[in-house]
């Protein structure tokens, strides 16, 4: 089949696979800080392709599960010029600007899209995959093993899955910023943590599971082959897309954590966000990004 076609056809025949995830996240609503993000971390994705490439052989068909606006499956494309990518996602809204994308970057030839509920939407793949790029998804599925062992299911023989998840929670502030509290971030952090647990608890068909990744992806019947932490390290003085990017998260998780913050923190984050503020993170001198996101690879061996 054609490279187009096969765009055609899983674009225009899956479209009834499309609704919201049942979260209570908007990931529309998300697009712009989900591209934003994307567009800051790609030195850290194109370490962690390069790092993919090395250790496996060119692949044929791509997947990207849970691939959002389609930045970092384009950023396969680009690391793997052999293969064809398909970007999966629940949002089509999402999809739609994948599809936009990959057309301004000119690999739409060999770029498709595929909407519907991970992981069942995978059964509509033509073909078994090479590498399934699995990133900042799979703790939005109910039950993580189950779906481990479907994006198992569909690799080839030899194929990988890579698989993002953990590392450490962002830093973009010294611990004390001149006024409020010393520590807000950890706070914020501590706050979060309960707000993911909750976000898990509220899933469809929610299974508590122990987060150790290499022992799930052995249960899945793949042979774990690495794991390997990348980071993005943008010292101050930093650039204003960082600054964009900081002020995106943070004013999501003001909205996020709303009554669980406390009334200095919020005073705090509300200076932090006034653009009128010399001391906000639009102006800040000492604003910086430091980030750590783990992969996971697993191989099927049979
Ligand atoms: C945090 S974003 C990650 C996007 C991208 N992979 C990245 O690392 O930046 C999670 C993505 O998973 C999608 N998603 C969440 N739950 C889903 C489900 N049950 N089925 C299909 N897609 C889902 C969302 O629409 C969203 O685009």
């Amino acid at each position: 089949m054609a490279h187009d076609d096969h765009r055609h056809h899983q674009h225009e025949h899956h479209d009834h696979h499309h609704h919201h995830d049942h979260s209570d996240i908007d990931w529309n609503e998300m697009a712009p800080l989900l591209e934003a993000q994307a567009e800051l971390f790609t030195p850290m994705y194109e370490h962690a392709m390069a790092w993919l490439a090395k250790r496996q052989t060119e692949p044929g068909l791509i997947v990207d599960a849970g691939s959002g606006p389609g930045v970092v499956a384009c950023l396969l494309a680009d690391a793997f010029p052999g293969a064809r990518v398909v970007a999966v996602d629940g949002s089509e809204p999402l999809l739609e600007r994948a599809r936009a994308r990959a057309e301004r970057l000119g690999v739409a030839d060999r770029f498709g899209t595929l909407a519907g509920e991970l992981p069942d939407v995978l059964d509509d793949l033509d073909y078994p995959v090479d590498l399934l790029w699995v990133s900042r998804t799979l703790h939005h599925l109910g039950d993580q093993r189950a779906a481990l062992a479907a994006f198992a299911d569909r690799l080839a023989h030899g194929g990988t899955l890579a698989l993002q998840e953990g590392g450490l929670p962002s830093r973009f502030l010294p611990r004390d910023i001149g006024f409020g509290r010393p520590g807000l971030q950890e706070r914020l952090d501590a706050l979060e943590a309960q707000r993911f647990a909750a976000m898990r608890d509220d899933l469809p068909g929610s299974v508590a599971e122990t987060e150790d990744w290499p022992a799930l992806l052995t249960a899945a019947g793949l042979r774990p082959t690495g794991t390997r932490t990348f980071l993005l390290d943008l010292p101050a003085p930093t650039t204003d897309r960082a600054r964009a990017f900081v002020a995106a998260t943070l004013t999501r998780t003001r909205e996020g954590l709303a009554d669980h913050l406390d009334a200095d923190d919020r005073a705090t984050l509300d200076r932090l966000l006034d653009p009128d503020d010399k001391a906000s993170v639009h102006h800040r001198p000492d604003l910086f990004v430091l980030a750590a996101q783990t992969v996971y690879t697993a191989v099927r061996t049979q």
